[in-house]
C-alpha cells in the first residue's frame, strides 16, 4: 500500500476543542485539554486529527468567525499549547489537519475593521460590499442561518454580504489581494509543521458576476449563484498551486450542495485531494428541509452510499463519514439508541470503516454518544439552530419552541457539541467549573472509562476495525460491491483486492435476519464482528441479531452472497 498517498489509508478524528477537554476549570475545553488526551487518540489508533478552528476569534460560531488567523484563540490556549500540540500528535505519528476558514471571517477581524471604516483604504474591497437603500438589500439571497444574507453597516453606509451570521462577513475573493492573504496564513502554518487543510465550505468562494438573485423558492435562497460558483475552479487551483502542490499533505473540502459529477472534478486531477459530500446526511430532511424530520429508508441510504461509491476511478477518492461537529449524533439518528446503542453505534462504525475512502470519525462517536434534551430555546447554544427556529416561530410556521423541540432534539449542532464524556464524575470528567453547554444526561452510562472496562464495547469496536482496516489492504483499496441493494434490512458488501475479499454483512436493523452465505463456502473465515460466540466459519444460512455486523474473508473467486451482481 506504500503508493498510496498517507491520507488514503489515514482514519481521520475531528476534534471539536470547545467540547473535548477543559484543562482550567473555565467550562470551555482548550489545548491544554486536547494534550492530557492524547493518549486516547493513540489507543485508538487514529492516524490524523483534524482540529476545529482554533484561531483568535469572539466565538459567535465558535471558532469558524476568525478575527486572527496567526493567533490562537486566548480562551483555548496559546501558540506555545498549540506547538506542544503538534508535538504530542508527531510524536505519536498522528498527523494535525487545522481548519481553514477562508469564505468568511469574523466581523471583528483588523481587515473588516478597516474595510468598514475606511472604503477607499488597502481594505476596503476585502468584503463584499454593496451601495444601497438602507430599507432594501442588493439582492434576495438568504443566510444559511436564517435571513437575509445582507446586513447594512451604519458606519459604512453600506450592504455587506454574509452567506451565514452577520458576524461573519464574506470574504471577496475576486480580490487577488484577498487570496494571497489566504493562501499567506495557510502557508505560515504549513512552515509550523501541519499536514494539511480542511477548507470549510469553499465551494462557496466564487459569486456570481452581477449578484443576481436566486429563485425564490429554492431551499437556499440564492445558492445558484454561489454553489460552485463560476470561478471557483480558478481559486482553487491557484489555491492548490500556492500552497499545496509539492508538499506532502492533505486538503478536504466541506462542499454544501454537491453533486457527484462535480465533486469528481474537484478531486482527482483537479484542485484538492478530498471533499465532504452530504447527501446522506440530508436524506433524513422533511419537508421543511432541515428543520424536519423526514423518514428515510435503509435502501436509499444504501443508493446514495452506492452512488458515491461507485463514483470512485483510480484517482478519485471520497471521505466517509456520518458525524461532524454540524450534524446531530449517528446512533440517534440512524440507529437505536435506547435499545441497540452498542449494536447499532458498532455496524455504522462498520460502515464508516470498511466502505471505500478515507474514513473520518467524530469526537464521542468512538463511544457511542447521543442526542441530547433541549427543553428551551434558551438551553440552545448554536447560532445555526437558535437564528432559523426563531424565524420559525416569528414567521409563524411553528407555533412554539414546543411545537419544533423535537426536530431540535434531532437536528441540532448542540447535539455534536455537548462535551464529550469522560467517566462518572460530576460533568462526565469534561470540566471542574460549569460546561458551556450541558453535558448529556446519558454521561453515567455512555462515557470513555466505562467503554473501556466493559466487553463489548462501542470504544473497543473501534480500535478493533480501526485496526484491522490498516492490516488488511482490501479494506483501503480494494474494488467495492453492493448486494441486496432493495433489502430493507440488509448491508451487504464486498471488498476486493487481488487476492483477498473481505464480505461485509450487517443486518442494519431492530429485528432479526437470516442470511444465505452458502456461497461463501468453507473457505471464509470470521475476520471481526459486533458479537461474541459466532461461529469463525459460515455455514449456509446464519442468523444475524438486531444490528449485528460481520466481516468474513475469502478468497476472491467465491461467489460471495447469494444476490451477486
Ligand atoms: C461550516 C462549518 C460550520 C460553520 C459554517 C460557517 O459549515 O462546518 O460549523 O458554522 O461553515 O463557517
Amino acid at each position: 500500500m506504500s503508493e498510496l498517498p498517507w491520507w488514503k489509508n489515514a482514519v481521520v478524528y475531528q476534534i471539536y476543542p470547545r467540547s473535548f477537554n477543559d484543562s482550567d476549570g473555565d467550562g470551555v475545553g482548550d489545548i491544554p485539554g486536547i494534550i492530557e488526551r492524547l493518549d486516547h487518540l493513540d489507543d485508538l489508533g487514529i492516524d490524523a486529527v483534524w482540529l476545529s478552528p482554533v484561531y483568535e476569534s469572539p466565538q459567535h460560531d465558535n471558532g469558524y468567525d476568525v478575527s486572527d488567523y496567526r493567533a490562537i484563540h486566548s480562551g483555548f490556549g496559546t501558540t506555545a499549547d498549540w506547538e506542544r500540540l503538534l508535538e504530542g500528535l508527531h510524536d505519536r505519528d498522528i498527523r494535525l489537519v487545522m481548519d481553514m476558514v477562508a469564505n468568511h471571517t469574523s466581523s471583528e477581524h483588523e481587515w473588516f475593521r478597516q474595510s468598514r471604516s475606511t472604503p477607499e483604504g488597502e481594505h476596503g474591497d476585502y468584503y463584499v460590499w454593496r451601495e444601497g437603500d438602507p430599507e432594501a438589500p442588493p439582492n434576495n439571497w438568504e443566510s444559511a442561518f436564517g435571513g437575509s444574507a445582507w446586513e447594512y453597516d451604519d458606519e459604512r453606509g453600506a450592504w455587506y454580504l454574509h452567506l451565514f451570521d452577520t458576524n461573519q462577513p464574506d470574504l471577496n475573493w475576486r480580490n487577488p489581494r484577498v487570496r494571497e492573504e489566504i493562501y499567506d496564513v495557510m502557508n505560515w502554518w504549513l512552515e509550523k509543521g501541519v499536514d494539511g487543510y480542511r477548507l470549510d465550505v469553499v465551494n462557496l468562494l466564487s459569486k456570481a458576476e452581477g449578484l443576481p438573485d436566486g429563485d425564490p423558492s429554492g431551499e437556499w435562497v440564492g445558492s445558484e449563484h454561489f454553489v460552485d460558483g463560476p470561478r471557483i475552479f480558478e481559486y482553487l487551483g491557484e489555491m492548490h498551486d500556492e500552497v499545496f502542490a509539492g508538499t506532502d499533505t492533505v486538503s478536504v473540502g466541506e462542499m454544501p450542495q454537491l453533486d457527484l459529477e462535480t465533486a469528481s472534478e474537484y478531486t482527482g486531477d483537479g484542485p484538492l485531494d478530498l471533499v465532504f459530500p452530504f447527501e446522506h446526511v440530508e436524506l433524513d430532511f422533511g419537508d421543511r428541509g432541515r428543520w424536519d424530520i423526514g423518514e428515510w429508508r435503509l435502501p436509499e441510504l444504501k443508493s446514495i452510499l452506492d452512488r458515491w461509491q461507485r463514483g470512485l476511478d483510480e484517482e478519485w477518492w471520497t471521505t466517509l463519514f456520518f458525524e461532524n461537529h454540524d450534524q446531530p449524533r449517528s446512533v440517534s439518528r440512524f440507529g437505536d439508541d435506547e435499545r441497540y446503542r452498542y449494536e447499532s453505534a458498532t455496524a455504522l462504525a462498520t460502515i464508516i470503516l470498511t466502505l471505500r475512502g478515507t474514513p473520518f470519525v467524530y469526537q464521542g462517536q468512538e463511544i457511542g454518544m447521543t442526542n441530547s434534551t433541549f427543553a428551551s430555546l434558551d438551553d440552545v447554544a448554536d447560532v445555526d439552530s437558535v437564528r432559523n427556529v426563531r424565524e420559525l416561530i416569528d414567521g409563524g410556521v411553528v407555533k412554539d419552541y414546543d411545537a419544533i423541540r423535537h426536530v431540535v432534539e434531532y437536528r441540532s449542532r448542540d447535539n455534536a457539541r455537548t462535551p464529550v464524556q469522560w467517566d462518572d464524575s460530576p460533568n462526565a470528567g469534561f470540566t471542574d467549573g460549569d460546561p458551556w453547554l450541558p453535558v448529556n444526561d446519558d454521561y453515567p452510562e455512555v462515557n470513555v472509562a466505562r467503554e473501556r472496562s466493559e466487553s463489548p464495547s462501542v470504544l473497543a469496536y473501534y480500535r478493533r476495525l480501526i485496526e484491522l482496516r490498516a492490516s488488511t489492504p482490501p479494506l483501503v483499496s480494494g474494488r467495492y460491491n453492493l448486494h441486496y441493494p432493495d433489502d430493507e434490512q440488509l448491508f451487504v458488501y464486498t471488498r476486493t483486492g487481488d487476492n483477498r475479499r473481505v464480505v461485509v454483512v450487517i443486518n442494519f436493523s431492530a429485528d432479526d435476519r437470516a442470511i444465505d452465505l452458502g456461497p461463501l463456502d468453507g473457505s471464509a473465515s470470521l475476520l471481526l464482528g459486533n458479537h461474541e460466540d459466532v461461529p469463525e466459519s459460515p455455514d449456509g444460512a446464519v442468523d444475524l441479531r438486531p444490528y449485528e455486523a460481520r466481516l468474513y474473508e475469502t478468497e476472491p473467486r467465491g461467489s460471495g452472497p447469494s444476490e451477486s451482481p
